[in-house]
């Protein structure tokens, strides 16, 4: 599930860089059955399997260990479709930490032990159900290791991106000027760039407010901005 997507896109460059490492720890090799069990029937019946605690507690012992010193803020989350919702602040506040560690559930979920007892935080990448936490692990990996300077190559893109301020991103486009009649916004054309900042502005809180009248409230926008209509659409 790991090994794909980690040697590719950001995750390659980061760690080519040097700015970033992953490690990657399978619970079973933290068990000590002939048959490396990492989940039982939950108590009180129902349907499916629950990862033990056992097997997760001893593979936090075991990189706690490993990895000295130990940094006590890093953060430990629990992937779960019941955690709080992820998104672009938590991806930039998760940026700012030296170390992560990601607890990828399986099957019917995790015993809760471990999120009482291990995890500090909870995190969902969506309101829908998958079957493992190694996707939405890798998700929040994407989302964050794209935020660590030098890893980008222009920080400019970053700046610019859906979420900032609050508001999706404004519409682009790029060559040729006209595709199958189909044309560009001629101001984007225009060369004067105060103007195209103004439009590209508009278009953000137009946007935004058509597919997400939930995100203005925290934008940098005032009311009147986000009612006026943009120009040159
Ligand atoms: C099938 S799910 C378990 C769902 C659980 N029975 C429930 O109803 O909340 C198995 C694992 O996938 C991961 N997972 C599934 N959906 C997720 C989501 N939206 N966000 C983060 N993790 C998710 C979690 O690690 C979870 O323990």
């Amino acid at each position: 599930m790991f090994s794909s997507p980690l040697g590719g896109g950001v995750f390659r460059i980061a760690q080519e860089k040097g700015l970033l490492s992953f490690s990657i720890y399978n619970i079973r090799d933290f068990t000590h059955d002939r048959h490396r069990t990492v989940d039982d029937r939950p108590f009180g019946g129902g349907p499916g399997m629950l990862l033990k605690p056992e097997p997760i507690f001893e593979a936090f012992e075991y990189i706690k260990k490993t990895n000295q010193p130990w940094k006590g803020g890093t953060p430990i989350i629990l992937l779960s479709p019941q955690g709080r919702l992820f998104n672009q602040q938590i991806a930039r506040d998760l940026a700012q930490k030296s170390a992560l560690l990601l607890i990828c559930g399986h099957y019917e979920g995790v015993d809760e032990r471990v999120k009482e007892h291990l995890a500090t935080d909870e995190i969902s990448i969506g309101d829908y159900v998958l079957s493992g936490g190694e996707l939405p692990a890798l998700v929040i990996a994407d989302a964050v290791t794209r935020l660590i300077p030098g890893v980008l190559g222009s920080e400019e893109s970053i700046k610019d991106e859906s979420f900032n301020e609050g508001l999706l991103e404004y519409p682009q486009y790029t060559r040729p000027a006209s595709y199958r009649g189909w044309t560009v916004p001629e101001i984007l054309l225009s060369g004067n760039h105060q103007e195209i900042d103004r439009w590209r502005r508009r278009k953000s809180m137009e946007r935004t407010l058509k597919h997400r009248q939930d995100l203005p409230k925290d934008a940098g926008a005032s009311p009147e901005e986000l009612e006026k209509p943009a120009d040159n659409c």
